[in-house]
């Protein structure tokens, strides 16, 4: 049984003004986890807030510490009290021009920082347009995931580069298609157990309005969100979908 997970990236948002919304936010231990990752300078001071919530760093460098301006390392992640890490978001890839292979690379140092990653893959709308969806995320899978892989250590989320912040969503069917060959992809590699146990999330213009729907999908076991996850307002009821 996959325990559901609703996570929070807040992005480049947020000042610890912002670390009110937590206090808004309604969590059970019955219920879907709910994770928020906040910019790395509020990972402390969140964890220090509220701790039925899990919490997560947005990148960390693939080395533990050196001479790397600017960059944060999984040990300082994990020593901030964050138990995920997201890595390889299309936004990372696009701007630092993060390829599969450091994707990777990162994912093995969050590992031994025991952190869990929540590894994003996407295509782009001219690769859905061509054809090429599951051919490109079946690369980004192989390329992105390391071998060793478990159910605690990895989630998956499924996050169409044109979904994001754009307000388009992809039809169900074209989510069901994804995440069944995403389960079927991780299946293979990992076995039945691993891969039918690790979590398969979905991200790009969740909202209320269309939570329910996404979260009906087979094989979708949360969702990573962005824009409705920095107000409890707009993030509560998404978790309450789950
Ligand atoms: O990581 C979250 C995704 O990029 C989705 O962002 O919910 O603002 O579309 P969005």
């Amino acid at each position: 049984m996959r325990r559901k997970l609703a996570a929070g990236n807040w992005k480049m948002n947020g000042t610890r003004a912002a670390l009110s919304e937590l206090d808004a936010l309604t969590v059970s231990a019955e219920g879907p986890e709910v994770a928020i990752c906040p910019p790395a300078t509020l990972l402390a001071e969140a964890v220090s807030r509220r701790s039925d919530i899990a919490y997560g760093g947005q990148d960390c460098h693939p080395h533990d510490a050196g001479a790397h301006t600017g960059d944060v390392s999984g040990p300082m992640i994990a020593d901030a009290g964050a138990r995920y890490v997201i890595l390889g978001h299309s936004e990372r890839r696009a701007d630092h021009h993060e390829s599969d292979a450091d994707v990777a690379a990162k994912t093995q140092a969050a590992w031994k920082a025991g952190l869990s990653v929540i590894l994003c893959i996407g295509e782009s709308l001219s690769e859905r347009e061509a054809g090429e969806t599951l051919g490109v995320i079946g690369a980004q899978l192989d390329g992105s995931v390391p071998e060793g892989a478990t159910a605690e250590t990895l989630v998956i989320a499924y996050e169409p580069i044109w979904a994001i912040g754009t307000g388009k969503v992809p039809t169900t069917e074209q989510i069901a298609e994804v995440h069944a060959f995403l389960r079927s992809s991780l299946t293979e590699r990992f076995g039945e157990e691993t891969g039918g146990a690790i979590r398969l999330l979905y991200g790009g213009s969740v909202k209320a309005s269309n939570a329910t729907e996404i979260f009906a999908v087979a094989d979708v076991d949360g969702a990573l969100v962005g824009g409705a996850s920095l107000k409890a307002a707009d993030f509560q009821p998404i978790i309450d979908a789950l």
